[in-house]
């Protein structure tokens, strides 16, 4: 169905408006990358953000950047592990694209700041999971999201040019004949509606993880730029491929804390409750296989041990490096009582990230003029079936700058008035209803039908629940952020679900598990 209701206030004519020549919707790595490289053409960009500045995935990221920085390493090696890791189903150009590029973006990167680890004066660099060479970049140790963040904003903040507007939560994108105009927005402090217009706009709104009941993802990635998407009908694309990552923390009363991939990239090995490793014979690069080798392999031994979780070994890893390099994820085990200095770390898989997303093409175009998507919230096909390690933070970085390159020339159209998109609906005044409730019973139908092991009965029978709960949750008019945010959830769900019944066979982190009659 996928039409949305508003409440009256937000569809009158008279609200709030401004206006300026680029908009960008996010202050992820993507968003902000974007509208510091636009910034250097005097053009003048409002960036929003529906968190704080600095806040949402970019932030929780751990492991770090992929990139051909070492002078042994070469660009054929990443570009295959990459096309490797997607199954086949990469586009080559955009991978291409993303691995020679990625380079130059990491310069401007340590050109804005960015204290990236050494070792003497050499960037220190790490693996992690399907990679073949040591190619990951890392900042404060396990921190390198917190920092990343930290420096784009810093940046974003000294640019001439950009304002930014915390708190405001996008509802739509206003557009018209296929060309986008602008958004109609939400004040989350004062709880008034207000439009935004824009002669371009750039979508780079992050992913969905909120859709699963278990995630590594923050409470804001709830999918909102995929709906608006749905809501301009723009195309979406690989909506299927989500991806499981193999090593949340798992300890009851504990968030499913990310446990990177890094620690195993520095010696950590996957092992079950009796200490017995099982990557060894499962793929060649064993506890570094693709992720979603590993995160299926650890279901299994889950299955075979009728266990909740396997563990994490670290006795390979010295003592110093433990603590040099992964200070958070100490910290927060320790918070647990976990000591990962002598103590195992029980894991299980989370929902991690999602591969497809706004379809673009190279330079970010989507498929409505003058609306632009990168990052998570976009389908570049660098990904395919599956992403390798840290190419999500890249891809950020190398179609973010590439968006808003493409914007920027793009800049003819004035800013209109237009209104309404056709999207709204005067929405019901929400009664006796519990948007808590609705988003458990959303995240626990999606983690036990579209999970990790999927089979088609079940995916069919989810999506005829989901589209029966979206028939009448996304008629009422919430003028909330939590319930706004469910209405999005609720959409990209169906858009999952929806791509997952149509893909009859598994590869990369799409699975289905054949029943036997
Ligand atoms: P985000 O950083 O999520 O930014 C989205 C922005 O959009 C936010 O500012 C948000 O407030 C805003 N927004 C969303 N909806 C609205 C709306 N309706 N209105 C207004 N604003 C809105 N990838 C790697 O490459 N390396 C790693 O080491 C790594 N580690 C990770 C660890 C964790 C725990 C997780 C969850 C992911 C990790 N990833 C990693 C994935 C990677 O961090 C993300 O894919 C990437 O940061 C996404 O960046 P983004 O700019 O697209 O989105
Ligand atoms: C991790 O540190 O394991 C996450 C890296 C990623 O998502 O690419």
């Amino acid at each position: 169905m996928h039409r949305r209701s508003l409440p009256a206030a937000a569809l009158s004519k008279h609200l709030p408006n401004y206006t300026c020549d680029i908009l960008v919707i996010g202050s992820g790595a993507a968003g902000l990358t974007a509208a510091i490289n636009a910034s250097a053409q005097n053009s003048s960009i409002i960036v929003i953000t529906k968190e704080k500045l600095g806040e949402g995935i970019t932030s929780h990221a751990q492991g770090g950047i992929s990139a051909v920085m070492d002078p042994k390493d070469n660009f054929e090696g990443h570009i295959n592990d990459t096309l490797l890791a997607g199954a086949g189903l990469c586009d080559e150009t955009a991978v291409e694209t993303l691995v020679t590029e990625g380079p130059d973006r990491i310069k401007d990167l340590i050109n804005w700041g960015m204290p990236f680890d050494k070792r003497g004066s050499v960037l220190s660099l790490t693996r992690e999971g399907g990679h073949r060479h040591n190619r990951i970049l890392h900042a404060e140790g396990d921190g390198t999201g917190r920092v990343l963040a930290r420096t784009l904003a810093k940046k974003a903040r000294n640019c001439s040019g950009i304002t930014v507007m915390e708190h405001i939560m996008c509802v739509s994108l206003l557009s018209k004949d296929k060309r986008g105009f602008g958004v109609l927005a939400l004040d989350t402090v004062t709880g008034q509606f207000k439009r935004i217009y824009s002669k371009v706009t750039i979508m780079a709104t992050g992913g969905t993880g909120q859709v699963f009941r278990e995630t590594t993802n923050p409470v804001g990635a709830t999918g909102d730029g995929y709906a608006m998407a749905v809501g301009s009908k723009m195309t979406l694309r690989d909506m299927e491929f989500a991806q499981f990552h193999p090593t949340a923390l798992y300890l009851a009363g504990a968030p499913r804390f990310l446990i990177s991939e890094a620690v195993r990239g520095e010696g950590a090995v996957l092992v079950n409750a009796s200490g017995k490793a099982f990557m060894q014979g499962v793929h060649e690069l064993a506890d570094l296989a693709p992720r979603d080798i590993v995160a299926r392999a650890i279901i299994q031994e889950m299955a075979n041990e009728g266990s909740t979780n396997v563990y994490l070994d670290l006795s390979n890893i010295s003592q110093e490096t433990i603590r040099h390099r992964f200070p958070g994820i100490l910290h927060i085990c320790s918070t647990f009582g976990l000591d990962i200095i002598k103590d195992r770390i029980p894991v299980s898989p989370c929902a991690h990230y999602l591969m497809g997303g706004i379809e673009t093409d190279l330079n970010g175009a989507t498929s409505i003029e003058g609306v632009f998507a990168c990052g998570e919230a976009a389908r570049t096909g660098v990904h395919g079936a599956n992403r390798l390690a840290s190419n999500s933070l890249l891809e950020a970085l190398v179609f973010g700058k590439r968006a808003s390159d493409a914007a920027l020339q793009n800049l003819k159209y004035a800013s209109s008035s237009i209104v309404e998109d056709g999207f709204f609906t005067e929405g019901k005044e929400p009664e006796n209803f519990n948007v808590i409730d609705a988003q458990n019973s959303i995240k626990s139908l999606m983690w036990k039908s579209c999970g990790i092991i999927r089979t088609q009965p079940a995916l069919e029978k989810s999506l005829g629940i989901l589209q029966k709960w979206e028939g009448y949750i996304n008629t009422l008019g919430f003028n909330h952020r939590h319930g706004l945010e469910l209405q999005s959830l609720l959409t990209t769900c169906c858009e999952m679900v929806q791509a997952a019944t149509v893909r009859l066979d598994s590869i990369g982190a799409h699975h289905i598990e054949e029943i036997n009659e």
